[in-house]
């Protein structure tokens, strides 16, 4: 099965990696369109316009046959009009993991870190309100902005100020559990424990997506065998040392530059 998945940037990698972990005879393409990136601080219509782009060029040059939105904030944006737009192909995405961390949560105080678009997207708008008065929790949300930047430079070590700002709040409500509702941020996961100092649940969805994949692929015929191929693209520039960091020594990764 030829698999389409892109992200803003290197945050989605965290979702191929998961995803080759899990499967056998895909065919991943993936775009990191950088030449974009941020997605987080643009408007939806934007987002939705180059969601799609992005999707036609994978279908036509690739011959994708599911897309995987590894992007929360691109989820948001665009999840529901691609699957009208592409209603033949596996379309999945990720949100932020509220209902695990609800699960979770035994103070009933949980944190979401997520770009702005994400935050204030009515997806997540509608989640949090159902979820705070069903399962009566709180949420402490903060958006991020330059953390995405940073990450994208590989500068790991300077994204400790700004997270050390963006916590204090959560750290007075003493949450147990932080969500990371862009995939960008399971790369500061380790930075974010540390400035915690206590002992928190950090929530995010790869798993759960890579999850879904192998269930709507075996569903339309994928028999899952044989070689997995991983190709990386991107649109702009990209910081190789952080992709040889992502996946370590697993398999083969052809990095290309892609034009849409
Ligand atoms: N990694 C993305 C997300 O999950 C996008 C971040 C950005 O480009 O602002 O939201």
């Amino acid at each position: 099965m030829n698999v389409g998945i892109f992200d803003s940037g290197l945050g989605g990698l965290s979702v191929v990696r998961e995803i080759s972990q899990s499967f056998k005879g895909l065919e991943i393409f993936y775009i990191a369109d950088t030449a974009y990136a941020p997605y987080g601080d643009k408007s939806e219509e934007n987002i939705l316009a180059r969601c799609i782009k992005i999707t036609h060029s994978l279908i036509k040059k690739h011959k994708i046959e599911a897309l995987v939105l590894a992007c929360n904030t691109a989820t948001s944006a665009a999840i529901r009009e691609l699957r009208i737009l592409f209603p033949s192909m596996i379309v999945i995405g990720c949100e932020p993991g509220l209902k695990p961390a609800c699960l979770l949560s035994k103070s009933s105080k949980i944190g979401v870190l997520a770009t702005s678009l994400t935050l204030n997207g009515k997806k997540y708008q509608d989640l949090e309100k159902e979820l705070s008065l069903s399962k009566n929790v709180s949420f402490f949300e903060q958006a991020c902005p330059g953390l995405v930047e940073k990450i994208e430079e590989g500068n790991i070590n300077k994204t400790k100020d700004m997270l050390t700002k963006w916590l204090l709040p959560m750290k007075n409500k003493n949450v147990d559990t932080i969500v990371l509702g862009c995939t960008h941020y399971s790369l500061v996961g380790e930075v974010i424990k540390q400035i915690m100092q206590y002992k928190i649940t950090l929530i995010e969805t790869s798993k759960a997506l890579a999850n879904r994949l192998m269930e709507l692929s075996l569903e339309s015929g994928h028999i899952n065998e044989g070689l997995l191929t991983i190709e990386i693209f991107y649109t702009g520039k990209i910081n190789i040392n952080m992709v040889n960091m992502i996946f370590k020594k697993q398999e083969k990764i052809i990095l290309g530059k892609y034009e849409i």
